[in-house]
């Protein structure tokens, strides 16, 4: 939600163009977190007629962020395009309107004042930004925007106006902003008080820190410009705090701020991740790491670690649109989520991030699972087959509504947090209360070293790769997997379920080529929404193991389709949903060879006794369904508990479709953004 990205120049030349250039590639990166308006600020003078010294230039726009590359190169700006900087500081934004509507003004980055002695660039949301706007309206400072960032700045320009000594470093005066602050944020500040410095902090949202240095750069020799033991993946962490030596040594590099990986990973795989209430400070080249509030004694321990990311994941190929990539990603996805943890041959599954808390786990008095959205359908998807393998009940519950009924959680509760991004602002609330509870929580993350991953006690990083598109679907399947993978993980020493675990293990082991049939069928599954993609509302019906699906697949198809969809539960029908069939109204039914088959069927024949024209997703050959249906998307069959990994591919395929066709923006579906960081 909202898109961060800083690049730093210390000693290393770059003209003000490869600057811009490089602060809008990193925006384009960033771009599923937020797209309704972007912006950058550099250094130099806006026009001829500002005489400032260090001046700074504001240049924003409405729209994404192409919108903004067209403004940055306009003939009437006055911008020395090919000025060499050899440091320089830039910030970048994009944006997803939570205070204000998208607009050039209430775009970031946002200013103190008319001459933009400070400059900031925000995610999150400032909660008492009403009371602080108050206060520094009665000081005189006037804002100009709707957000709730605006205050940021002008809250530095008075802390700084009112300094007691001429002189206060620039990280001791957003050290005393921050203090002022409520909410959640991650903030990078630039000011023409302190040209070439960078002052970055966060809590609540995420923001990494990439390092490049230009020794690195040559791969002849390595010289070490900073100690060499901080860029080891896996070293002890070292104290990077005021050392002489600490990262940059003051010699040529570059730093990237960026609220993910993806913004950084072609320039450097070393990034540092920032933990709430650090402050990052680049003075003459060097990074250091502050604590707010840091009590005597205290210094910050920050590990830079390798990125395994990959340039060629986050970019879409071939494909028409990050999302469409994604699916047809899942066949090696599922196997990277499986990879090393499950043995074939011996019907073993060692999840290496749980083993430790086995007993604990198996002690409990019950499994609470809480996401939202898609991660939530996760939980919904697999609680059955984790109540059959664990023999324990199993909650699944939706984090804003399990915050909201303040839901009693107990010591021997084990907690799971599913989510992609690992950031989602409810779920990650819902982390801190159970964990004040005291019960073990357990994470189930696709983002090494996000908030949920680094907050839980432990937990299951499922390596689906990054997923750009901002409809969820193969962190989903990798999610689904990872669940089942728990269930048979703590089952393992159950005598009477060996022969249920074994044709599960089986069934993961089949499911890359099972998916890769299903992903064969998108021209039959294209064919069909040909047909669908005027309708206003589509309905999606099942029950069982694929009721998640329903839900899930009726989420994709609103999401970046906008017609309505609903997922019904089958059993549901006769209590109101069927009044709404009737020989217009599009259903898709999903009826596979499980236990609820016959009471599925039964479900179709209400629908066609009214008329209804059902699509089928059912098991292959099954002449029994196909006879009674208006079309049918016949899927290989597996063990029914995995059945809804395969179910819900044709209906992420056609939401694909159907959002292309209705002539849609696949990856960035209007008024939602990738990672929600806002409650
Ligand atoms: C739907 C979708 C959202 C997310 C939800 C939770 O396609 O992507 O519903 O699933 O916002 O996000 P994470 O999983 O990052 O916590």
């Amino acid at each position: 939600m909202c898109g961060i990205f800083a690049y730093l120049n210390y000693q290393v030349p770059r003209t003000r163009k490869e600057i811009l250039e490089t602060l809008v590639k990193g925006l384009q990166r960033l771009e599923y977190r937020g797209y309704d308006s972007a912006g950058v600020a550099v250094d130099g003078p806006k026009n001829n007629k500002d005489n400032n010294n260090n001046s700074i230039t504001l240049i924003k726009k409405r729209g994404k962020v192409k919108n903004l590359d067209e403004e940055l190169y306009k003939k009437d700006s006055d911008l020395d395009l090919d000025a060499v900087l050899g440091t320089h500081f830039g910030l970048a934004h994009t944006r997803w309107a939570t205070h204000g509507e998208p607009s050039a003004v209430n775009c970031h980055p946002h200013r103190s004042d008319k001459d933009n002695e400070f400059v900031v660039v925000h995610n999150g949301i400032i909660t008492n930004y009403k009371e602080l706007k108050k206060y520094l309206n009665s000081k005189g400072y006037e804002f100009e925007s709707e957000t709730d960032t605006e205050v940021i700045p002008k809250l530095t320009k008075y802390v700084y106006d009112n300094r007691e000594r001429d002189t206060i470093s620039f990280s001791t005066l957003v050290e005393r902003v921050i203090q002022q602050l409520e909410g959640a944020f991650a903030l990078v500040f630039k000011s023409r008080h302190f040209p070439g410095e960078a002052v970055a902090t966060r809590r609540g949202s995420p923001l990494l820190i990439g390092v490049r240095s230009e020794s690195e750069l040559s791969a002849e020799h390595i010289p070490i410009q900073y100690n060499s033991a901080l860029f080891k993946e896996g070293v002890q962490e070292k104290n990077i705090h005021n050392r002489p030596d600490a990262v940059g040594g003051g010699k040529a590099v570059e730093y990237y701020f960026a609220s993910d990986a993806s913004a950084i990973i072609e320039h450097t795989n070393k990034v540092l991740y920032m933990e709430d209430d650090d402050v990052a400070i680049v003075t003459n080249g060097k990074l250091s790491i502050h604590r707010l509030n840091r009590q005597a004694g205290e210094d910050p321990v920050r590990l830079i670690k390798t990125l395994q990311m990959e340039l060629q994941q986050i970019m879409k190929g071939n494909f028409e649109a990050f999302m469409q990539k994604e699916i047809f990603e899942q066949p090696e996805s599922v196997v990277n989520t499986m990879r090393g943890r499950i043995v074939f041959d011996t019907d073993t599954v060692v999840l290496g991030g749980l083993k430790d808390h086995l007993k604990e786990i198996k002690r409990c008095r019950r499994l609470i699972m809480i996401g939202c959205g898609t991660s939530f359908h996760a939980a919904v998807a697999t609680r059955q087959i984790l109540e059959e393998l664990t023999e324990l009940p199993v909650m699944v519950e939706l984090a804003s509504d399990f915050l909201d009924r303040n839901t009693p959680v107990f010591r021997d509760d084990v907690c799971f947090f599913i989510s992609q991004s690992g950031e989602t602002a409810d779920t990650l609330m819902a982390l801190r209360y159970c964990k004040e509870r005291g019960a073990l929580t357990v994470g189930i993350t696709n983002t090494v070293g996000s908030s949920i991953s680094r907050d839980t006690d432990c937990g299951v990083h499922i390596n689906a790769g990054p997923e750009i598109g901002v409809a969820s679907t193969k962190a989903y399947t990798s999610q689904f997997v990872s669940l089942v993978m728990f269930g048979l993980m703590v089952s393992e020493d159950r005598v009477s379920l060996q022969k249920r675990r074994g044709e599960i293990i089986q069934g993961l082991k089949d499911l890359p080529e099972l998916i890769k049939k299903v992903l064969a069928l998108d021209n039959k599954i294209k064919a069909i929404a040909d047909e669908l993609y005027e309708q206003r509302s589509l309905l999606v019906m099942g029950r069982g193991f694929n009721y998640a699906t329903c839900l899930e697949g009726a989420l994709k198809i609103k999401e970046i389709t906008y017609m309505h969809s609903e997922g019904i539960l089958a059993g549901e029908l006769k209590h109101g949903p069927l009044a709404l069939i009737d020989k217009h109204m599009p259903v898709i039914m999903i009826i596979m060879r499980d236990a609820c088959y016959q009471k599925c069927q039964n479900a179709l024949e209400q629908v066609t006794a009214r008329s209804g024209r059902p699509i089928i997703l059912c098991c292959q050959d099954d002449v029994e369904i196909t006879k009674n249906a208006y079309k049918t998307i016949e899927l290989p069959h597996t063990v029914d508990c995995l059945q809804g990994i395969l179910s819900v591919i044709p209906l992420q395929l056609m939401s694909f479709h159907l959002a292309v066709l209705r002539g849609y923006d696949v990856d960035c579906p209007r008024n939602l953004a990738k990672s929600v960081t806002v409650e």
